[in-house]
């Protein structure tokens, strides 16, 4: 599908969706909001896709916010329904049962940090920069920031970086475990879709399993969570990508997946 907001390329199991509006320095609207779902629900669906990158059209800004012009005049209503719009899209990122990567290629504020704390890591180039201005507009983080940051960087970092609004840069997002890894701009877009292709290559089934199992499991008490865990392992065992994966070992070959 052609979207108006939203760029997709594949390149091998790789699809990259880059939010393309960079006169806005890519600011999530409704617009963009639903088309980057559509777009990531379409990589989901497709069965060539194994893994997924996210980034920002232009060198300046991955996403500098939720569009302060659509939220300006903002009901109650209207602004629970962007919330909805804006958690919709992170719970989608974070169900995907493929991974999505983050490249951050530039300013990722607001709703920007937000995407980029929903997915499953978070690549960053080096003159990215993040936060949670929200309060300096009067508001808070709406797209899932005061709980998907705390639990990525704790929650007494989080409310220093929350109750302020400040902006920090990649070393500091990397020392304090918001980005995973930092890169030199013009290597970001190739290291993101490198990490992409080895999960890709990965046994789909079982990569989408320990996806869920993190995901869910992070929020449930530690036995409820192994137990998620031990279902979904001996459910691999029904499949035969596992069939596939432990025969090409003992057979020193590469396993050919398929996803079944
Ligand atoms: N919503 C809507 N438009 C935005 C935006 C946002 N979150 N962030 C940037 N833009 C627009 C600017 O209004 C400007 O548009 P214009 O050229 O039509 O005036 C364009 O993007 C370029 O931004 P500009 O502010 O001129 O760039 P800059 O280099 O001077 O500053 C930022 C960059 C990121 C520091 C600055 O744009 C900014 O503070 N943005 C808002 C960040 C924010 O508060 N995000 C959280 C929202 S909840």
């Amino acid at each position: 599908m052609a979207y108006e907001t939203i760029l997709v390329e594949k390149d091998g199991p790789v699809a990259v969706l880059t939010i393309n509006r960079p006169d806005k320095l890519n600011a999530l609207n409704q617009t963009v909001l639903a088309e980057l779902l559509g777009a990531l629900s379409e990589a989901a669906c497709d069965d060539g896709v194994g893994a997924i990158v996210l980034t920002g059209a232009g060198a300046k800004a991955f996403v500098a916010g939720a569009d302060i012009g659509a939220m300006a005049k903002m009901t109650t209503a209207e602004g629970r329904a962007f919330a909805d719009l804006g958690h919709g899209l992170g719970d989608a990122i974070a169900n995907c049962p493929k991974p999505v990567i983050a490249a951050v290629n530039g300013f990722a504020l607001g709703g920007g940090t937000e995407l980029a704390i929903a997915c499953d890591v978070i690549y960053a180039a080096e003159h990215a920069k993040f936060g949670q201005p929200e309060v300096k507009l009067g508001v808070i983080p709406g797209f899932g920031g005061t709980q998907r940051l705390a639990r990525l960087v704790g929650l007494q970092k989080a409310k220093e970086l929350v109750f302020t609004g400040d902006t920090i840069d990649a070393a500091e997002a990397l020392r304090i475990g918001l980005a995973c890894a930092v890169f030199p701009a013009a290597a970001l877009l190739d290291k993101a879709k490198d990490l992409a292709r080895r999960m890709a290559a990965a046994g789909p089934l079982a990569v989408g399993q320990a996806k869920r199992a993190m995901n869910h499991g992070y929020d449930l008490t530690l036995s409820s969570a192994l137990e998620l865990e031990k279902q979904a392992f001996a459910m691999l065992f029904g499949t035969a990508d596992q069939k596939e994966g432990m025969s090409a070992f003992l057979e020193k070959r590469k396993p050919a997946f398929q996803g079944k």
